[in-house]
Formats: structure tokens, sequence, C-alpha cells
């Protein structure tokens, strides 16, 4: 089965407010804001038992699609420490800056790209209409950190402002360590690090994130070719795991935002309630890293194809995304509050695509009192345990247990009923549809292995 054969029931539910999700996220345990018992840190925050399930998942559906499932690609895992030269040769310690003005009167802090023309030329608040601060200030984004114990002796040196600077380090080992030749790309997932001088909107602009990144390296006629394919790649993977296909889009570059080595440069953007957002950027590196790191370091890092013997610096097409926003976006797409027939509370669903959700399965025994049906329902988890993240749960009614399992997203439960201990057959509820099917026992592991699983 593949992930795109998930047919989640869509409905056109308005955008979702960004504090629904924050709340759901700290009820049922996504997300909490770091050291909130000291009253927080801006911008950084942990996730709790069902948010390291569903960020895993994510991540390793991004690693099956782009590293296993791609001959022409490796993987490593680099160091978030570098040594202090990489900034300079990337060119973070020079332009890695937010230009910000404050507000006098209601003392708001903005950054200068992200005012409106108006605001900015008549030097008005866009909140509360007091007057800005008429020269901006700069401050770099890079974290400073220090290695060695002696004062005097310790070496400053920065944590990794973009993951993707491993990447170019590696790239001649990973050459010379394998017998793979141009074109070739190297993926990376791995924390970064920036002072971002308003983070804010829960987990979209963030302190410390995660980034996934590829760069493809190539010869430099075969650049366009290959920024076309992983253009049109990353948009359909992004597309294969979203319910409102409409709230994707591309947005091209335009010139005066391009860097001088850049032909094109495309953002791929998600709808939300703040607007259309950037989810992943899709960039024409041309031969800038590898030269800078080059020149810095003093190391050729040119490429001799094998083959034709010619000598040339390779090109970098670069797919950088946020596993943070991914996050996110999805949350926001899953998230949907239906109304009860019976008018009740409505239900919250979070219609996750199966292969993605934190928990597949919950086997619920009908009643906890009767303990055929607790030893049936338990024995059935360890087995599902086995292969998928189930979950047992006896608590309260089933109507409660279903709703429950339906706001983590989870897309099957399973009820271990009276006719059960007659015909070994179970109910199997479906989230998203509300159906109810009964399957035999037997056949249970393989009947939802095919359904929560892409491969
Ligand atoms: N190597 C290229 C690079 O770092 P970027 O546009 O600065 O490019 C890539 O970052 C992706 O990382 C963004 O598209 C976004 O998804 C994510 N990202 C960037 N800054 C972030 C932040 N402060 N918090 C959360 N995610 C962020």
């Amino acid at each position: 089965m593949t992930q795109t054969e998930h047919k989640p029931e869509v409905h056109d539910t308005p955008l979702v407010p960004i504090d629904k999700i924050v709340s759901l996220c700290k009820r049922r345990g996504f997300v909490y804001p770091n050291s909130e018992i000291y009253g927080g840190v801006s911008g950084i925050y942990d996730f709790g038992p069902m948010g390291v399930e569903l960020r895993n998942n994510i991540r390793r559906y991004w690693w099956w699609s782009m590293v296993q499932n791609h001959d022409n690609v490796l993987g490593i895992e680099g160091a978030i420490i570098t040594h202090p030269r990489v900034w300079e040769a990337s060119g973070h310690i020079e332009n890695f800056v937010d230009k910000l003005v404050d507000c006098k009167k209601c003392k708001r802090r903005f950054r200068v790209d992200h005012l409106e023309p108006a605001n900015l030329e008549q030097h008005l608040c866009p909140v509360c209409g007091g007057e800005l601060t008429a020269e901006p200030r700069v401050f770099n984004l890079l974290m400073e950190t220090y290695l060695g114990v002696v004062e005097g002796e310790r070496m400053k040196t920065y944590l990794r402002g973009e993951a993707c600077q491993d990447i170019y380090l590696d790239y001649d080992n990973v050459l010379k360590s394998s017998r793979i030749q141009i074109p070739f790309g190297i993926c990376q997932i791995g924390k970064a690090f920036r002072n971002e001088v308003t983070p804010g909107n829960f987990l979209f602009r963030q302190r410390e994130f995660e980034q996934w990144d590829l760069q493809f390296f190539v010869h430099p006629d075969e650049m366009q070719k290959w920024f076309d394919y992983w253009k049109e790649f990353r948009y359909n993977w992004y597309m294969g795991i979203l319910n409102h296909k409409d709230r994707i889009r591309f947005r091209e570059h335009a010139p005066d935002e391009l860097a001088h080595y850049a032909k094109q440069a495309y953002d791929i953007e998600y709808q939300t309630i703040l607007g259309w957002q950037e989810w992943e950027g899709i960039h024409w590196r041309q031969d800038w890293d590898l030269s800078r790191h080059s020149q810095y370091s003093g190391q050729d890092l040119s490429y001799t194809d094998p083959n034709t013997k010619e000598r040339y610096m390779p090109w970098i097409v670069e797919t950088s995304g946020g596993v943070d926003r991914t996050f996110l976006n999805l949350l926001l797409d899953a998230y949907e509050e239906e109304p009860d027939p019976a008018g009740k509370e409505p239900r919250t669903v979070l219609r996750l695509n199966p292969m993605l959700a934190p928990v597949k399965v919950a086997v619920l025994p009908l009643q906890k009192n009767k303990e055929e049906l607790v030893t049936t329902a338990k024995d059935i988890h360890k087995k599902l345990q086995r292969l998928m993240v189930s979950q047992y749960d006896d608590i309260q009614n089933i109507g409660r247990r279903y709703r429950r399992q339906d706001e983590i997203g989870t897309p099957y439960c399973v009820t271990i009923d009276f006719q059960t201990l007659d015909d070994q057959t179970v109910t199997v509820r479906e989230r998203d549809r509300m159906t109810q099917e009964r399957i035999a026992i037997s056949e249970l592991p393989m009947y939802l292995l095919q359904r929560v699983s892409w491969q």
C-alpha cells in the first residue's frame, strides 16, 4: 500500500485557529512549552508521548521516501557544533541578520522584512499606530557557544544556524567512502538553532527547531533537469500527506529575492489562519557552497568524472524544509470538530494519515468487569504491539474511549465483545467514517498492517 491510497473524509472546514492546536497538543501530550515550571522560554518546546510518536513517523516517512527509496541518495547525521570557520565560509557571520524596529508606544518589536512598506515609510506601528524607531537595529541570529574549559583558551563557535552545512563538510568523505558518483544526493535531518528576534505562532518560528535537507550534487549542464525533478517530487510528497490539497502552492521568488548565484527558487507554501507561509524551500545553489568551503578550508572539493575525466565544481539543488512546520501543518490540516447529531459535545477528530498517526490501533474490551473480555483484549493488544503502536484502554464507556482515540488521530479501534468469545471475531471501527466491520482475530494483524504502513 502507498500513502496516496488513504482517502480521508475531507470536509470543507474553516482554517483552524492555532490556539485550538496549542490546547490539544498540551491536553493530549503532543507538545509542551519547555521549562514551563520556570515560566517557559520563548520559542522553545518539548514533545510529549504523542508528539514524539508523530514526529518519529514524519521523519521516518521522509527518510524512507528520500534516502531509502532513491538509489542515488545517501544519508548522514552531522554534529550540531562545527568549526567556527564554517560560518565564515557560509556567510552566516556576515549576513545572517534580522533588522528590527521597536514601537515607542506599545513597545512591540517588528522585523523590518515583515512590515508593510507603508508602515515602514511612515514609521507607523501596525498594531497601535504609535511611532516606530527610525533606524533599524541589526541582530545576528547565530547562537554562540564555547569549546574548552580554561578561560582564555576557550574557542568561540556556534550552534549550527542551518543543518545543511554538515552535508557540504561531509560531501568529500561520503564520495570517497561509498561508490556513488555524480549525480547524487546527501540527506540529513537535524536540529538548527536561531536567535529569532520574533519567535512565535507556536512551532512555526522557534529558536530550536529541526530541518530536513537534501543537497543534490550535479554536473552544471544537468542543473535544470534535477532542479525540476526535486521541485515536483517535494511538492507531490506534501500533497500525498495532506487532506486539504487546496491549501498548498508554490511561490516563485522574485528576482530581487534571489541570491546572486541563484537562477530560480521556489517556496512550497501552506495556507493557515496566518495566511500563506513557507513550508520548504527549493534552491538553486550553483557551486556557491563547495567553492566557498574549498576557498576557506584550502581543500579542493572539485569532482573528477571517472568516465570522461572532466574536472568541475559540482552544482547543488537544495530542498530544505522544517520537521516542526510539517508537524504543525499536519495537525492544522487534520483537525476537525464535527457536530454531534445527538446535540452533545462536538467530536474532535485528527484525520491524520494512518501511516503517520501516533497510535495505530486501540484495543478496547466492551466491559472491564468481564474477565474473559479483558483477557482476550490484553492478549490481542500484546500481539499487535509487536507490529505497531497499540493502546489498551478499558476506562469509561466505549463511546468516550472512541472519542479519546479520535482526538489523537488513532485510525482504528478494535472492540472485544461477547460475540468475540463465541466466534473469535472483533469489531474494527474506522476513525473517519466511523464504520464498523467484523474481522476474525486471526486476520486482524494483516488487516491493520495493510492500512497503516507505507511499504
Ligand atoms: N539551508 C537552507 C535553509 O536553512 P531556511 O528557509 O532558512 O533555509 C528551511 O529554512 C526550513 O526550515 C524553512 O522552510 C522552515 O520550514 C524551517 N524553519 C526555518 N526557520 C525556522 C524556525 N525559526 N522555526 C521553525 N522552522 C523553521
